[in-house]
């Protein structure tokens, strides 16, 4: 049967492919460094390759800072900082964030497509969700650079100084974002570094903080590995640490930062259960689940990787998730119509197949959707488990890929107490058709933040963080600017 007949026979949809034009984005073969408002070579002459997990084709050669480019990236920072950055008024730092957010809009398909090419996200989602909320938290950071004494009454907030702040390759140019506005608006200056597998938005990005007209050193954004990583932690003159990725690297700068008078903010893992209620809209929680588990491949830590759904609806949940996981598309990243997008690395891709694997020993019963896969680059399908116990591994660790690990539950409690029966604490989702299970719950739930009758929705002005082993302190709205401010008188 060929392919055509088989989705006629299926009673599914054959979608013409609508990819997204490269034509419009220019990627240099090579990157420096952005230090001190130029493109610097690296002090060791020492490139690495970023390519994209759709195709494996090799995008572009960047940089791999050492020790020494740290250091050179921190001192122009701490030269931004004593000179003109903290001299200037609050509200004319503020338009030149404002500058930032709007280059970007102006920009964001050029970025939307370049995300995705890099990291293997569906366009969709860099579309319409990473570059708009990036742009977003430009702006509304840039609106409190001048306000800031009234976000602490009666305090004095005074800038840190120099922010060092390294960031993961699920969201490159979001997390850039998240860590950079807030930064500035509070009058610090910042060296970035971005995952080694995305870099490439948070190069271009130093493209418009250049175009934007910032004091040189203000903005800093270096490449590198973990390495690299560790000497910003490590950098005597870096005033402020801000880390978002996994909970092992987590507790090295833990430790590396302890008896230090460096501040810090850490955004870790997560295992989020999505703990559904016989009364809850059914099909509207099966798209929730869809979306927490499925959007951008898993690669999202407060994604919804447990499903907690009480035993008398739970046969119709799992079947209507079953009969939805067979109509979503796992492919180009570039085309509109792809749901699931490419694993972001090798590595990743490994890491997954193991836990798939795992989960098998374990004696959990495993579901993958029936749709064809791409034969190169890095890709999972959709995988549901089922007859899982709390203690599985698969239950209780972060697999970071499109993984559903389910359960069942028959009273309140009982959804309660396996919703919190994990190492982690960043996120969780209630559905339910009553008001008062949605408030016992979410006061419950032992995570940072909790959607009801929704999932993985996002504003600036809303703070994200995690209690337990999903990390320390709170990024996004007015706490998030608390965390790169000291508050005196
Ligand atoms: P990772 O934690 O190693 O990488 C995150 C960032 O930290 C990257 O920029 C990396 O270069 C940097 N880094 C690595 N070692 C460092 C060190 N010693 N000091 C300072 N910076 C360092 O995460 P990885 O290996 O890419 O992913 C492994 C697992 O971590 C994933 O499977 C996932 O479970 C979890 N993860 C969680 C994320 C989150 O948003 N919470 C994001 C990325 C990964
Ligand atoms: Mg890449």
């Amino acid at each position: 049967m060929d392919n055509q007949n088989k989705l006629a026979f299926d009673g599914g949809w054959q979608y013409a492919p609508a990819p997204e034009s490269t034509d419009h984005i220019t990627i240099d073969g090579q990157y420096g460094l952005f230090i001190g408002g130029d493109f610097v070579a690296p002090e060791s002459g020492k490139y690495f390759e970023s390519i994209n997990p759709a195709t494996e084709e090799v995008l572009s050669s960047v940089a791999s800072a050492s020790s020494a480019d740290v250091d050179s990236a921190v001192k122009a920072a701490r030269k931004a900082y004593n000179g003109p950055w903290s001299k200037m008024k609050a509200a004319e730092r503020g338009k030149y964030i404002y500058r930032i957010a709007r280059i970007l809009q102006e920009r964001a398909r050029e970025f939307a497509t370049i995300e995705s090419l890099d990291g293997g996200k569906p366009i969709r989602e860099s579309r319409d969700i990473d570059i708009p909320l990036a742009a977003a938290h430009f702006f509304y950071y840039a609106g409190w650079a001048d306000k800031l004494e009234y976000a602490f009454p009666g305090k004095r907030p005074v800038s840190l100084g120099v922010a060092g702040q390294i960031i993961p390759w699920n969201f490159p140019l979001l997390m850039a974002a998240w860590k950079i506005a807030p930064a500035l608006a509070c009058g610090n200056t910042v060296v970035l570094k971005p995952a080694e597998t995305t870099p490439l938005t948070a190069l271009k990005l130093a493209e418009v903080v250049r175009d934007a007209g910032l004091p040189d050193g203000v903005v800093n954004i270096i490449t590198g590995a973990g390495e690299t990583g560790a000497a910003i932690v490590n950098h005597d003159d870096v005033d402020k640490v801000a880390f978002t990725g996994s909970t092992g690297v987590g507790r090295i700068i833990q430790r590396a930062l302890a008896g230090t008078n460096k501040k810090y903010t850490l955004e870790l893992g997560g295992k989020a259960a999505n703990v559904i209620f016989a009364d809850a809209a059914i099909d509207q929680a099966v798209e929730g689940i869809v979306n927490g588990i499925f959007f951008n491949q898993g690669h999202v830590c407060c994604a919804g990787s447990r499903l907690i759904v009480q035993e008398s609806v739970a046969d119709e949940v799992v079947q209507k998730l079953k009969d939805r996981m067979e109509t979503l598309i796992v492919g180009d990243p570039l085309d509109k119509n792809t749901d699931i997008g490419a694993i972001n690395s090798a590595s990743q891709l490994e890491t997954i197949e193991s836990y798939l694997r795992l989960g098998q020993e374990e004696g959990a019963e495993m579901h993958q959707s029936s749709r064809d896969i791409p034969t190169t680059g890095y890709w999972c399908r959709p995988t549901i488990f089922t007859g899982v116990s709390q203690s599985n591994r698969i239950v209780q660790e972060e697999i970071f890929g499109p993984v559903l690990a389910i359960q069942t539950f028959r009273t309140l409690d009982e959804g309660l107490s396996k919703a919190n029966n994990t190492p982690y604490g960043l996120s969780g989702g209630v559905w339910t058709d009553k008001g008062s299970k949605i408030f016992k719950m979410t006061q419950k739930i032992r995570a940072g933040v909790i959607w009801a009758n929704t999932f993985n929705k996002f504003d600036p002005t809303s703070p994200f963080g995690g209690y337990k082993e999903s990390g320390v302190g709170r990024e996004g709205g007015m706490h998030g600017l608390g965390a790169y401010l000291r508050l005196e008188g």
